[in-house]
């Protein structure tokens, strides 16, 4: 811990949180090697993956380019909470049915990112998923099955067939 370490509050995945932490640490390294939270990856580290997405007062956000610091009382939500609460449990099925995944190192932002658009509500066109997610880079899938499962836990969730 260098000399410019500060304390911050914050509520992460619903529990409350003191912490002191280097001024120049970022959330994402805050998350994996201070909290043991390491669903979150960690891909280029400036903003351009996706990787580390995670939600910050509900708000997706890189966790690459935000400091640890910048979150003191913030509310932070990783996937770990969004799995464990069942908020995307739908979506996790659907992922795992239609092989919306293969290595997997880029499907925890994927998921994040993605639940982010379908809490909006409504079935998202084909399109409207593919921009919403063009800040998620796979190196796995193509994007054709990530795009069909969200479309299909869309449909599901507006109580239509897929
Ligand atoms: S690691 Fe944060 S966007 Fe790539
Ligand atoms: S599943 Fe491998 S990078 Fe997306």
């Amino acid at each position: 811990m260098s000399e410019h370490a500060l304390d911050i509050t914050l509520t992460i995945n619903g529990e409350r949180i003191a912490e002191r932490v280097d001024a120049r640490k970022t959330l994402v390294d805050f998350l994996r090697d201070d909290l043991s939270l390491t669903g979150n990856h960690v891909g280029c580290e400036h903003g351009v993956c996706g990787a580390c997405t995670v939600r910050v007062n509900g708000a997706i956000v890189r966790g690459c380019l935000m400091l640890a610091v910048q979150c003191d009382g913030a509310t932070v939500e990783t996937i770990e909470g969004l799995s464990d609460a069942g908020e995307i449990a739908d979506l996790q099925a659907a992922f795992e049915q239609r092989n919306a995944l293969q290595c997997g190192y880029c499907t925890p932002g994927m998921l994040v990112a993605a639940q982010d658009l379908l809490k909006r509500g409504g079935v998202p066109s084909r399109e409207d998923i593919r921009a919403h997610l063009s800040g998620n880079y796979c190196r796995c899938t193509g994007y054709h099955a990530i795009v069909d499962a969200v479309q299909a836990v869309a449909q599901q969730r507006a109580g239509k067939k897929p």
